[in-house]
């Protein structure tokens, strides 16, 4: 045995790493071992999706709530005043107060880690005579009572709307792409999820750690070839649940390194010992890159050998994640950017990119926003928010101004414009129109549910369309279709 080959082996830090990963439950017990080659929780599923429903309380509202349920969404409701609201949606839903014209009112309580939004907002409309506590004569939309508008419709359609986008641009506006780690933001989690995986595992000395410094996440230390040793790593405890990155094209670092070439290892199996998905990638000195790992670039390792015939990761359920530098590459080769010493990688971000891209801000806007003052229209045929816009407080108009906020907002979004909404049965057919010319009428209930829909077809994506029934009773069966002759209707 050499020099280098007898170096002191540090007992006590290799049982701080097992246990660290909860590989040891209990210190003395020999259950790590078959912990380490045997158990898996990789059958649990991940969460849903949680979507922010904004008007919650109101005719298109609460009806979305109830479909996106049924769809297995989380609801998160928006409302202002909670105790009104759990009367009217029950206790089986999250209430957040907050009002859309009082920016104060869109803290991280109303936002944090919502997915999507569907915004039913809208200026309180009623008949002049007053309506009844359930609104009947102004949701029936079909007996005609003069309106008179109770709210600003300035302050309601265009800046209200314009605080929600304002509120949720920068978590959703990444089309495509799903941030996993963001060491830019400083959290406790850090210590909680990643910890170092040296060769300490297998009698080396190599030492290194994860920190938040300046701004990124830190992964140093010292590589040594100690003891046939030779590499030093950080690993996350497993995900619970696992993270779901189904459609996606594969990770992306934001990294800055010292010239070397390190390694990115995935894993969508629990075991803590099982197969690892590796890519090889090189730093360049001091400066940051985006690196780009596509997972059908991964290479399929187990302890250091590539497994031939081997599944491809399963990307809807991904269990740990893990950077390694190691004197290897794969199968006893060198990696011939390696150097033992000190070394340094700092890290902004880890996400996942080249996502479907879907609507992640749907408006229920109306039909008719465009026509007050088009020249050509004959406000004798057109319906009364177009007639009596002026009087209303121009509301078409600002709902004209809200949507501009949201198409430029960066969002993937759907604007979804109906004609006259009535409480009728919903299920009928539904015609789909661009260019705002159509008049008709169409269900509260059909609407939810398109709105609903929307959220899942890449389709609806960035559209903009008006929306009425048909004279068929032929509820939509093919909503990718329905979408899809959006690209067929004039514009
Ligand atoms: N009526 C029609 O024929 C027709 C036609 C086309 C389009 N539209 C539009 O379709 C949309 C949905 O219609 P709808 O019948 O469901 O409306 P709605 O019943 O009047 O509901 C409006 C919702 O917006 C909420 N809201 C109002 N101001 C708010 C604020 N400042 N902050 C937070 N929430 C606020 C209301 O909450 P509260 O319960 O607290 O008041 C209510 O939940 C509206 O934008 C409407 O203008 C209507």
């Amino acid at each position: 045995m050499t020099e280098k080959n007898t170096a002191q082996w540090d007992a006590g830090r290799f049982v701080k790493t097992l246990a660290y990963f909860g590989v040891i439950p209990f210190i003395g017990s020999i259950s790590w071992l078959q912990q380490l080659f045997g158990s898996s929780n990789s059958s649990k599923k991940a969460t849903p999706k949680l979507v922010l429903v904004a008007g919650a309380t109101g005719g298109v509202g609460k009806r979305v709530i109830k479909r996106l349920q049924q769809r297995g969404y989380r609801v998160r409701c928006l409302v202002r005043d909670a105790k009104k609201a759990k009367e009217m949606l029950g206790k089986n839903v999250e209430l957040v107060e907050g009002d859309i014209t009082l920016p104060a009112t869109l803290t991280p309580l109303v936002t944090n880690n919502v997915a999507a939004v569907i915004c039913c907002t809208g200026t309180k409309v009623q008949p002049v005579e007053g309506d009844t506590p359930t609104r009947e004569k102004y949701y029936q939309g079909i007996k005609f009572y003069m309106p008179e508008v109770v709210d600003v419709p300035e302050i309601v359609e265009y800046q209200g709307l314009n605080n929600l986008v304002q509120a949720v641009r920068s978590q959703l506006s990444q089309a495509g792409k799903k941030t996993i780690f963001d060491f830019t933001k400083p959290s406790e989690d850090l210590k909680e999820t990643w910890g170092a995986l040296d060769d300490i595992v297998m009698g080396g000395t190599s030492e290194s750690s994860i920190r938040l410094a300046d701004n990124s996440g830190l992964f140093a230390g010292n590589v040594s070839v100690a003891n046939s040793g030779g590499f030093v790593s950080v690993r996350t405890r497993n995900f619970d649940p696992p993270i779901d990155l189904t459609g996606f094209s594969g990770i992306e670092l934001r990294v800055k390194g010292d010239g070397k070439r390190y390694k990115f290892i995935i894993r969508s199996d629990a075991k803590w010992d099982g197969i690892g998905y590796c890519y090889s990638f090189d730093t360049v000195y001091n400066i940051w890159i985006t690196v780009r790992i596509p997972f059908d670039e991964l290479i399929p390792v187990f302890r250091a050998k590539t497994v031939k015939d081997c599944p491809k990761l399963d990307t809807s359920s991904i269990s740990s994640l893990q950077l390694m530098l190691s004197k290897f590459e794969y199968d006893g080769a060198l990696n011939p950017k390696f150097s033992p010493g000190t070394f340094q990688l700092q890290l902004e971000s880890i996400s996942a990119y080249g996502g479907q891209v879907l609507p992640k801000f749907v408006m229920v806007s109306s039909a008719g926003v465009t026509r007050p003052g088009r020249p050509g229209i004959n406000l004798e045929e057109e319906p009364p928010a177009v007639r009596m816009n002026d009087m209303l407080g121009g509301i078409l108009t600002w709902k004209l101004k809200g949507e501009d906020c949201v198409r430029s907002s960066g969002i993937p979004y759907t604007i979804v414009r109906p004609c006259a909404l009535t409480e009728e049965p919903g299920g009928k057919a539904l015609i789909l129109d661009k260019g705002d010319n159509i008049k008709g009428k169409v269900s509260r209930e059909d609407i939810a549910e398109l709105c609903v829909r929307a959220l899942e077809q890449p389709l609806a994506c960035n559209e903009t369309f008006e929306v009425k029934e048909g004279e068929n009773e032929i509820a939509v069966g093919d909503w990718q279709g329905l979408f899809g002759s959006l690209n067929l209707v004039r514009t």
